[in-house]
């Protein structure tokens, strides 16, 4: 199915919910974390919320841009009593937005919005330096 300005939008604001979704649970696995060893990784995290809060503000803005209404629903939130499995939660998030920000450039791409599919690429820097801090943290 070709991609429609109105499919973008749409596509843009469920990415706006995940970017929600991932500063909370940032926010959250930063917090109830706990163990000297895990002390870098916690540091890391508050970064990555902090992150998370530009790209929902990137998207929103970008949204309204293309004529649509920007999301205020909030993603999937995982948490665990667990580190790793936190760790571990927040890796998949992180490989899930590489995933779908890659197929967004092409779909921004091909309706001719270079300006999006430029912000677009910012943001999949940052989620893949965000996918390597955790696989560092979780020693792959
Ligand atoms: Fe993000
Ligand atoms: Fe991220």
């Amino acid at each position: 199915m070709d991609i429609t300005q109105e499919k973008l939008i749409s596509l843009l604001n469920m990415d706006l919910e995940l970017e929600y979704a991932a500063a909370i649970q940032y926010i959250n696995h930063a917090a109830v974390m706990t163990g000297a060893a895990y002390g870098d990784i916690i540091k890391e995290l508050k970064i990555h919320a902090t992150e998370e809060v530009q790209h929902a503000m990137t998207l929103a803005d970008q949204i309204d841009f293309l004529g649509g209404s920007p999301s205020v629903s909030i993603g999937e939130i995982k948490t665990s009593d667990n580190n790793d499995e936190m760790l571990q939660q927040d890796l998949d998030g992180e490989e899930g937005a590489i995933t779908r920000y890659k197929i967004r450039i092409e779909q921004a791409e091909a309706l001719k919005e270079f300006a999006l599919a430029q912000q677009l690429r910012n943001i999949l820097a940052v989620e893949q330096e965000h996918a390597m801090d955790l696989k560092q943290a979780l020693g792959k």
